[in-house]
């Protein structure tokens, strides 16, 4: 071989394996300490739970492709662990966070190195603790850029700004948990609802606005998280409108819609374009509920300003006067919800397809809903008929271990911890969204389902109306699904399946079960470990609306579990 030969060899290998270089992914440090802080809202200061005594919590920024290290430092009273939403943890389990199912909480004065590579996503997610109640006070954006120079698929907008809705609390919420635990009845709601930790104008005592500086004519990216605890909320800006481009940090066929219905545990990226000539300086957005269950639930109105600031060629800006609020659905307006919800397409393009499985291995139908179960003797409950609430998927209330569930099962030692009999289909059947059955008692156990490696699933979730009929923002750890179908009423296995969208389904991580209908997903198991699977209402989470999938390892190398981390925390 001649030496101008090799030469030409020896570039044509660098200049395929340079780019490659120049791609890779960077490691990202940060360090949260959890501590007390004391934070005040509507002329109550408490003491709360904070990362770094923010609230909301610190911004972590990483690139498709990086890996991450976030320290966690407990200085707090509470165990505690963090959850990174949405985050896939491929090979990466002993991260995701979830409180004894993989791992135990991290311990007053320990520490946990929470490390992981992000592949193959890119989008808005956002981290929160992952027991108890203590994610009302702790979480934060978690935003994955896409690789450098690989761009988004719409125009690039001129500024991108997280926007988070939480609940705010007057009481300590780990009180108000446990005190409902005790009684079996609904738990105090919040006192507001905020934008950013901020519950705005319309509270009495409220002296905290979010507010949204625009410049005329150009584009913001509006990164929404939804990280309230119990509630869907509606959304909407005064005179504008929006374009949605993602969902749980999936891209979508863009749509433009001048309202949003956004449940706890999703995050939706909007398109923002800023009017050229407002004909108002400040303009009001506002958020509130929907909800369809019974019970009492916070009815408030959080609201933030869409300011425009003049840009230098613009400086016409009128100056305001009266602001009024946006029409927001009735808070009940399931209409709304199931129309909005069906706006939602997977972009499917070359670069981002969607990958649904075409078949299915292993199918699962789960009812999904709330139940009761006996008061104790000598104690008086002011749950439904004087039991206690629970809540359930098949009937099956799921009981946390007191030791991790990963843990277990990587080691196998899995007996006494949880058993793998989680039923695939309803032992009884009943009519789910009609007259419910006379006994509302659900079981209680810590079952899992075992899928071995790349299974091919299909799972509709059917809402039942025990003890009325509500919406449940689903959400499953480890991987995201396809949302093939939905519907009212019960699922009909001959007809329905004909109708599903196996062609450009939008792929999500929660998705909402509608109130008195039915939702089928599909996804791949195609991550090794122990996954979660709950309503990210938190009072239905701490009612055992949850279960879990034990995902097998492959054959193949990258296709098993790693061992745990050495600081992986002990209960
Ligand atoms: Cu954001 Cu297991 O939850």
């Amino acid at each position: 071989m001649s030496s101008a030969f090799l030469l030409a060899l020896l570039l044509a290998a660098m200049s395929c394996f340079l780019p490659e270089v120049a791609h890779a992914g960077i490691t990202r440090h940060y360090t949260f300490n959890l501590e007390m802080k004391n934070v005040t809202r509507l002329c109550h200061t408490k003491s709360m739970v904070t990362v770094n005594g923010k609230f909301p919590g610190p911004r972590v920024v990483a690139r498709e492709g990086d890996q991450v290290l976030i320290k966690v430092v407990n200085h707090v009273r509470n165990n505690i662990s963090i959850h990174w939403h949405g985050i896939r943890q491929l090979q990466s389990g002993w991260a995701d966070g979830p409180s004894y199912i993989t791992q135990c909480p991290i311990q007053t004065n320990r520490s946990y190195v929470y490390n992981f590579t992000i592949t193959g996503q890119r989008g808005t997610f956002f981290w929160h603790a992952h027991i108890s109640w203590l994610r009302a006070t702790v979480y934060g954006p978690l935003i994955i850029l896409p690789k450098r120079g690989v761009p988004y698929p719409f125009a690039k907008p001129h500024k991108e700004v997280p926007i988070l809705f939480g609940e705010w609390f007057n009481a300590d919420t780990e009180a108000i948990i446990s005190q409902a635990l005790q009684t079996g009845g609904g738990p105090n709601v919040s006192e507001a609802y905020t934008i950013n930790g901020k519950p705005g104008p319309l509270y009495n005592c409220s002296s905290d606005t979010f507010k949204l500086k625009v410049k005329p004519g150009k584009t913001y990216l509006l990164r929404l998280i939804n990280a309230a605890l119990n509630d869907e909320l509606f959304f909407r800006i005064a005179n504008h409108s929006f374009t949605v481009v993602e969902a749980d940090a999936v891209y979508v066929k863009p749509f433009k819609t001048d309202i949003l219905v956004i449940g706890p545990g999703q995050t939706t990226n909007i398109l923002l374009k800023a009017k050229l000539n407002p004909h108002k300086g400040t303009y009001l957005m506002a958020a509130r509920p929907y909800f369809t269950g019974q019970g009492t639930f916070d009815n408030t109105t959080v609201a933030g300003f869409l300011e425009y600031v003049e840009s230098s060629r613009n400086n016409t800006i009128p100056k305001n006067l009266t602001l009024s609020l946006p029409m927001l659905p009735a808070m009940n307006a399931t209409n709304v919800v199931a129309n909005f919800s069906q706006m939602f397409r997977h972009l499917n393009s070359q670069q981002y397809p969607a990958q649904v499985p075409l078949t299915v291995q292993k199918r699962f139908f789960f009812t999904i809903g709330l139940g009761s179960s006996p008061c104790p003797k000598n104690q008086t409950c002011q749950g439904p008929n004087g039991t206690k609430f629970q809540a359930s998927l098949n009937n099956v209330s799921f009981t946390l271990p007191t030791t991790a569930i990963l843990q277990s099962y990587f080691f196998r030692k899995s007996n006494g911890v949880f058993t793998t009999d989680f039923p695939a289909t309803p032992l009884m059947p009943f009519n789910y969204t009609g007259t419910p059955p006379n006994n509302t008692f659900v079981s209680n156990g810590t079952k899992a389902v075992v899928l071995p490696y790349n299974t091919s699933v299909e799972l509709v979730m059917q809402g039942t109306s025990i003890f009325g009929a509500e919406s449940h923002p689903l959400h499953l750890h480890g991987h995201n699904f396809f949302v093939v179908g939905q519907g009212f009423g019960n699922f009909n296995q001959s007809k329905d399946p004909a109708k599903f969208n196996l062609v450009d389904p939008v792929e999500r991580n929660t998705v909402g079960v509608p109130s008195g209908g039915w939702v089928a997903i599909r996804f791949l198991a195609d991550n090794p470990g122990a996954w979660f699977m709950h309503c990210h209402f938190e009072v239905h989470l701490s009612w055992g609306l949850k279960m879990m999938w034990i995902v097998l390892d492959g054959k193949l190398p990258n296709q098993k579990l790693p061992p745990p981390p050495s600081d992986l925390p002990m209960c």
